[in-house]
Parts: structure tokens; C-alpha cells; sequence
């Protein structure tokens, strides 16, 4: 069987998860068009509104590697149901890929999920949009 590229990856991401306050680990790693991958977790912050997600923190890594397309992007979290973006990261996911990128959803024992972005976020808006 071939061997996932996600999951040793988002395991490691979760672990440096900070979040004392919800204690909902998150991690989360994108495939950048040239098929790099970047790692990120989400970060909380004591002033609640200001944490950020998991996908943010792995798509600033990819933009600060240089590069503003993906194909894909893994997320792991615990629980029973399936961690899918938030709303916020659906559009900030948006900005950087095409409606049919995918969207993996992992729990801690592995893949739960598959999307397209499409799916998660009909009728997008995006940068085509602006005149
Ligand atoms: N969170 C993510 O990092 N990604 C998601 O897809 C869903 C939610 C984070 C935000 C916050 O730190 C914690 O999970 C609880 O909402």
C-alpha cells in the first residue's frame, strides 16, 4: 500500500497545536502546486478573537515560501466528528486554489473524508471577482 504523506506530518503539526483554551488540537498541512508541503497548527491567543486556524498558520508558511498555489490540504483533529474547515479558512483556502482542490479530513487514526473545496464552499467568491 502506498504510503500517506499526510499523516506522520499532521500528527506532528497537532503536537504543536497551542490551545489552553479550547483544547482542540488542530494540524494541518497543504500541497502547494509544486508539491512542497506545509505544516501548520492553530494558535489561541488570551484575547479569544485574536487565535488563528491550523489552515492559516500552514498556508502562511507556503506564502512565506514563496508560493501561492495548492492542490490540496489535510487537516487532522480528535473527536468524533469530522473536523472540516471553518468558514473563514474555506475563503482564505479560496484565495489560493481551484474549486476542485481537495480537502483531506484526518483524525487522529487517519484519513475520515475527502471534499473538494467546491463542495465545502459553493459559488465562491474570489480574486476573479474583483474588477
Ligand atoms: N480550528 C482549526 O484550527 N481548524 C479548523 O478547521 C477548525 C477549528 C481551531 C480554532 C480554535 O483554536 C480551535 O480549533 C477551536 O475552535
Amino acid at each position: 500500500m502506498k504510503e500517506d504523506p499526510y499523516f506522520t506530518l499532521l500528527h506532528k503539526a497537532m503536537g504543536y497545536a497551542y490551545a489552553p483554551y479550547s483544547k482542540f488540537a488542530v494540524g494541518a498541512v497543504v500541497r502547494s502546486a509544486s508539491g512542497m508541503l506545509y505544516a501548520g497548527a492553530n494558535v489561541e491567543n488570551a484575547a479569544y478573537p485574536q487565535g488563528w486556524c491550523a489552515e492559516a498558520s500552514a498556508l502562511a508558511a507556503m506564502i512565506m515560501a514563496g508560493e501561492t498555489h495548492l492542490t490540496e490540504i489535510a487537516v487532522m483533529a480528535a473527536g468524533e466528528d469530522i473536523c472540516t474547515p471553518c468558514g473563514g479558512c474555506r475563503q482564505k483556502i479560496r484565495e489560493f486554489a481551484e474549486p476542485d482542490a481537495r480537502i483531506l479530513c484526518y483524525g487522529p487514526e487517519g484519513l475520515r473524508t475527502r471534499y473538494t473545496l467546491d463542495q465545502l464552499l459553493p459559488h465562491a467568491f474570489g480574486p476573479d471577482h474583483l474588477l
